[in-house]
């Protein structure tokens, strides 16, 4: 099997910016409140008109400039994403036209906040197996267009970005270990009910907002510190690591008392979690990977460092992933 690396990266965030001022404003909540139970202060939002793909296609350009390879050079491209253009076809399919990749298969991943770790998952595999040459890999969500911003609950928690890596083959170092999880037991507590095949959309879905994504914050609260932090454990020891390895975590950024919950039952110090939710917000898919993208522009992943990605979201799914740089 080949040695499978990121060799590209880029990311966009829409310019318009949503303060926890702002959210005053519409909802009876506080920048307080949203502070100290979240660690959020803003987030980007898309303008009117903007969709998932307008973003995803941004942070592809990006990535595929850093990584110096041209469109047509790529074999395949995954989106993953909850907040797609449309139901059909695939933000991956829109993304293959817009950059010209004529020679890439494309296909979106829906794994919610986990989606990104499950799409370099996969990719990793169809080049590590030599089927594919370079796989790009998309984070991308709008957010913003399935919140309630009538619900206090969770209007304060979103907000809409992307982020692109691609994949191919290196000499040295690349994804050591990759860990995948899944209970499907728990569908209920973060959903969008309607718009589906069970409950397409009617008048009555619309007056009863069910198009909105609803969420069991608090008991989703304590699953998730399990679950990151078994997830963890997991790919580490898969990968024949212990924490003491880990240079850096990048997390997903779906809450900062979740991440330093799980950073401290791992034993891992502050200065080594890797933070931008306090800017972002909560971008599910896109989170892991524009933090990623964030912590090495910062410079704050060096050649050689070990860094792990370790995400859990609606499904409810989790992925984490161990990577030499
Ligand atoms: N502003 C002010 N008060 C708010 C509020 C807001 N935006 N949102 C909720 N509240 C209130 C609640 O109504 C509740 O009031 P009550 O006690 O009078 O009923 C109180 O704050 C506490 O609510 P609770 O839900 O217990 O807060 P919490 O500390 O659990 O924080 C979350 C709420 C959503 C921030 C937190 O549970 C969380 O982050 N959960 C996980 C979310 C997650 O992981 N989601 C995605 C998975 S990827």
């Amino acid at each position: 099997m080949k040695k499978v690396g990121i060799v590209g990266l880029g990311e966009y965030l829409p310019e318009k910016i949503l303060t926890n001022a702002d959210l005053e404003k519409i909802v009876d909540t506080s920048d307080e409140w949203i502070t100290t139970r979240t660690g959020i202060k803003e987030r980007h939002l898309v303008q009117e008109g903007q969709a998932t793909s307008d973003l995803a296609f941004l942070a592809a350009q990006k990535a595929l400039k850093n990584a110096n390879l041209k469109p047509e050079d790529l074999d395949l491209i995954l989106v993953a994403t909850i907040t797609p253009d449309m139901p059909f076809p695939a933000v991956a399919a829109i993304i293959q036209d817009k950059l010209g990749a004529k020679h890439a298969a494309a296909f979106d991943i829906s794994a919610a906040c986990a989606g990104f770790v499950y799409g370099i998952s996969v990719a990793e595999k169809f080049i590590a197996s030599s089927v594919y040459k370079n796989a790009l890999v998309i984070g991308a969500e709008t957010l913003s267009s399935v919140t309630d911003w009538q619900d206090r609950n969770t209007c304060v928690l979103f907000g809409d970005g992307a982020g692109a890596v691609v994949l191919s083959e290196v000499k040295k170092g690349g994804i050591i270990s990759t860990y995948l999880g899944c209970d499907g037991s728990k569908v209920g507590i973060l959903n969008l009910p309607a718009g589906g095949s069970r409950n397409p959309a009617t008048t009555e879905t619309v007056r009863n907002r069910q198009h909105y994504l609803k969420m069991q914050g608090n008991e989703l609260f304590k699953i998730a510190v399990n679950t990151m932090t078994e997830a963890a454990q997991t790919v580490l020891k898969q990968a024949g690591m212990t924490f003491s390895d880990v240079d850096l975590i990048i997390p997903h950024q779906a809450n900062e008392r979740i991440i330093m919950a799980v950073a401290k039952k791992l034993g891992i110090p502050k200065e080594r979690v890797y933070l931008n939710i306090e800017r972002c917000g909560n971008m599910s898919s896109a989170s892991t990977v524009t933090a990623l993208c964030e912590a090495v522009e910062e410079g704050k992943v060096k050649k050689g460092d070990i860094i792990l990605l370790d995400a859990f979201g609606a499904g409810l799914v989790w992925g984490a992933c161990v990577i030499e740089w």
